[in-house]
Order: structure tokens, then sequence, then C-alpha cells
């Protein structure tokens, strides 16, 4: 079977406006890092409300893990509704939905607003377990989204060609198309006076009156405040550090007959994560889109991966097997302790700098929703209900501190390993493993990836690899 090794929505959207790199030192009200679903939401609104701003991306815009997703744009967070309702009670969990749900209706507005096509199509987004003895859970889950406020319902009809034991229903989700709804937030952002730098890399900070960054090549930019929307962040506080870990995952899709969707946005938690959808592909077949294999960067066994998922796919969804072209990429997010997105001051004693990182596999709809909190923040306006909840700078509750402080042995280890064997990730010097599949040095520690010449693909490490 032929394969090609891009996104799906790289290939398929316009390449869009190309943005200069920065060739000369510049002031702005605020410089954002990132060009994103976050520090382009961020820096639409900001330049929308009036502020001066400079977006500096590393790479090209909306190319990193957004360009990469399966763009689902969903309150459905897999089985999230239940874990807060009992840690953070009802009112978070409410809160928690009540910010999802605007992200999507704000998605839907602009590209109104913006006459931009992101092929949004409206579905309903399942949570579903195969497991008799996780039906219970999944019934819970329901129970606790429409609690929430989501519309929200336990059901065992899917849509799905095989039966489940139970799954959560939540009406009127969206599926779009994330690189072309980006791509519609530059040029908005551009057009309101904002300037953007592609192929421009932040590799300083420093934090004063007026915030200093140095990028690759020397050049400095000034300003009064900053946003890091670098995914895992470009600096970050220790305690902050110590609570993001990393899981990436692959993606196979393949054009099946329209007859072949299932007309739904699906999840299951089990078999290492599944993930389905569809796509228009507008020549009257859809793009079935499979997802899964959740593991640690580095830890290689790629190849063996996206056989398997390409076996269940094959197996479970009729179509996939005798289509002709399959389209293969991977991408990764970063988890927190708590489950909870980090979006807002970087640390205790900062007031210039914020962050927005931590989405635990849910990006597009709290990438947007991070943009209308930060730029509550920078703006003045008054904050959404939720700011408290997601905040950086939040206690870290004793029952999470077990998997945090599992977490820091594999750093540990793998700090360890990086000093005997010599190839060491220039983040924090931990080891790195080679992902076959490709090609790519990648650090199981915070998430960097070389590409195998040492060139840095994603941070937060800002210098090649010395080969
Ligand atoms: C396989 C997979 C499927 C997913 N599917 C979904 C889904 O269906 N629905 C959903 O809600 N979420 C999904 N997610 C999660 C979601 O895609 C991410 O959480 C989200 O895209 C993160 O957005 P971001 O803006 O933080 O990061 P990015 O999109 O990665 O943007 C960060 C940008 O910062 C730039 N950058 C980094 N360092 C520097 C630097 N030093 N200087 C300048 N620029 C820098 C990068 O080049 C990049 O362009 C999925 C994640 C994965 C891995
Ligand atoms: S040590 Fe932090 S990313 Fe490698």
């Amino acid at each position: 079977m032929r394969a090609d090794r891009n996104s799906y929505w790289m290939e398929s959207a316009p390449p869009g406006g190309l943005h200069p790199p920065l060739d000369r030192d510049l002031s702005a009200d605020v410089v954002v890092v990132g060009a994103g679903i976050a520090g382009l939401s961020t820096a639409r609104a900001l330049a929308r409300a009036g502020r001066d701003v400079v977006v500096l991306e590393a790479g090209r815009i909306a190319a990193g893990v957004t360009g990469h997703t399966t763009g689902k744009l969903t309150s459905l967070h897999g089985m999230c509704y239940e874990r807060l309702r009992r840690r953070q009670g009802a009112e978070a969990a409410a809160l928690y939905a009540d910010a999802q749900e605007n992200a999507l209706r704000e998605v839907v507005r602009l590209c109104e607003e913006l006459g931009v096509d992101a092929e949004i199509e409206h579905r309903p987004a399942y949570t579903y377990t195969l497991d008799e003895e996780r039906a219970g859970d999944v019934r819970a889950e329901a129970a606790a989204a429409s609690a929430a406020g989501l519309r929200a319902s336990a059901v065992t009809d899917t849509g799905l060609p095989y039966p489940v034991a139970a799954a959560v229903r939540v009406e009127d989700q969206l599926q779009f198309h994330p690189r072309r709804f980006l791509l519609g937030l530059a040029a908005d952002l551009v057009a309101h006076g904002g300037r953007v730098h592609e192929n421009t890399r932040v590799t300083d900070l420093h934090e004063g009156a007026e915030c200093r960054l140095t990028v690759e090549g020397g050049h400095t930019v000034h300003a009064r405040d900053v946003v890091l929307a670098t995914h895992f962040p470009l600096r970050c506080h220790t305690t902050l550090l110590m609570r993001l870990s990393l899981h990436r995952e692959l993606v196979v899709a393949a054009a099946v007959e329209e007859r072949h969707d299932p007309h739904g946005m699906y999840l299951t938690p089990e078999h290492g994560t599944r993930s389905v959808r569809t796509a228009p592909l507008g020549d009257g077949r859809r793009l079935l889109i499979v997802a899964g294999e959740s593991f640690e960067p580095g830890s290689g066994g790629v190849r063996a991966r996206y056989e398997r998922l390409e076996t269940w796919a094959r197996e479970q969804l009729p179509g996939f097997a005798e289509a002709p072209t399959v389209h293969r990429w991977a991408a990764q997010d970063i988890h927190t302790a708590d489950g909870l997105p980090c979006i807002g001051h970087e640390h205790p004693d900062t007031e210039h700098v914020f962050i927005a990182t931590g989405f635990g596999g849910w990006g597009l709809s709290n990438g947007v929703a991070a943009g209308a909190l930060l730029t509550a923040h920078l703006t003045g306006a008054p904050r959404p209900a939720w700011t408290e909840l997601v905040d950086p700078r939040r206690r870290l509750p004793g029952r999470e501190v077990p998997g945090v402080v599992r977490h820091q042995a594999t750093v540990a280890r793998h700090f360890v390993g990086g000093l005997r064997t010599g190839r060491r990730c220039t983040h924090m010097g931990c080891e790195l493993g080679f992902n076959e599949a490709e090609q790519t040095w990648e650090c199981p520690c915070h998430g960097s990836r070389f590409a195998a010449d040492g060139r840095v693909l994603q941070g937060p490490a800002t210098r090649p690899l010395e080969m």
C-alpha cells in the first residue's frame, strides 16, 4: 500500500502567505512565540483589541502539532468529566465544559465572520468501551458530562461497524480542517496590524521591566508582555516542568467510499487509544482518519506500532482495507498531572510572561479557549470563570504526587542514560531514542525532537545536536 508521510491537513490547505524571518531588532506591545492554535488565537484577538503584536515562529505557521492533529473540535475529552467532578467538584466540571463549548461557538463565529472555509461539519462525539466491565464507568461519564451542561447521554448505538458495550454521546460537536482555520486567523491578524516572522526560533527570554527575546542569528525583540505558545514551554518553572509529560501518537488515513462513513467522531482509551473521524475529500469519498498507539517519545518500535494501527483499521473499519493510498503522520501532546491545561502566568513571580500548554490531547478547543483567557489577562477585560482552574501556578493536589514522582523517576533514568551514552538532548541532557519510522532523535523527558543531521525539529531544545 502506498503511504504519504505528510499530514493530510498540511497537504490539503493552501500554502498561506509567506512571512519573512526576522532580520532586524524590533519592539512591540506583546510578543507571541509560536504560531499554533494557542498562539494564533491569542495574537489575532490581541491585534483586534488594538495591541501591537509580533508573532515569532520557529518553522512555518500552523505546521506544528496543530497541523498534525485529528481535527476534532469537541467538549467530550475522553473520560474527563467524572474525574473532574470527583476530584475538583461539580462546579469545576461545569466550568471546563462551558469553556470548551464557548470555544466551539467561537470557531464557528470566526469562520463566518472571516469567510474562512475550515470544512466545519457538525457531528456527535462518542467515547466508548468494548469492555462490559467498564460500561458502568462510561455511563457515569455520560451522567457527569450531562450534569456539567453538555447534551450528553449513554448509548450503545454509535454508527460504528462493530458493537460497543457502552458509549457517551455528546450532540452537535464539530470536526474541521485545523490548518485552514489557522491560516484564516493569521490573515486576519496581519490585516489588523500584526506582524508574523516565520523561520525565527526564539533562543532566549530575559524578563525585566521590559522583556527581551533573542532569536537564532542574534536579533532581539523587546516587549512589555510575552506569551509562550510553543507547545512545550520554551522556558518553564521547575514545579511546572515536573507536572508535564509527553505522549506521542500515530495517525493513518485512507480515502473510502461515502457509505463507509460512520457519521460521528469516536474515541476509546482501549488498545492504547483509538480515535476515528472522517473528512470530506470533495470527490464523493471521505478520508477515514484513525489515530492511536500512544507511547513515550524515544521508546522505539514505531514501525510495528504503525503496522498495528493499520491492521486494526483494516480489520475494524470496512473500506480501509481496499483503499489504495494511506497517509501516515505522527505528533505528540503534553499531559498534566491533574488533567487540566496550564494557561496564564508562567510562574508565581512573573507579571509579564504567560504560557498555554498541557492540553492533554485536546488542544483544539483548549487552544481557542486559551486565546480568550490570555487576551483577557493582557487587555484587562473580565477573565473567564475558569481562570483559576487552569492557572499554571495552582497547587498540585496530594493525590497527583505519585504520578509526578513516577514521571520524574523516568526523567532521572534518561538523564543518567544521557551521561553514559553521549547522544544527549541539548535541552537538559536526557538520553535520546531513535525513531526509525520518522528518522528522528526523540527525547522522552520533555519531547524535544531532532532530525538525523541534528537540526532541532521540535523544542523545548533550541540548540542542534553535536554530530
Ligand atoms: C495525534 C494527535 C491528535 C490530536 N487530535 C486532537 C483532536 O482531534 N482534537 C483536539 O482538540 N486536540 C487534538 N490533539 C491535541 C492538539 O492537536 C494540540 O494540543 C494542539 O494542537 C497544541 O497546539 P499548540 O498551539 O499548543 O502547539 P503547536 O501547534 O505545536 O504550536 C506551537 C508552535 O510553536 C513553535 N515553536 C516552538 N518552539 C519555538 C521557539 N523556540 N521559537 C519560536 N517558535 C517556537 C512551533 O514551531 C509550533 O509551530 C491531538 C494531538 C495529537 C498528538
Ligand atoms: S531534556 Fe528536556 S527535552 Fe530533552
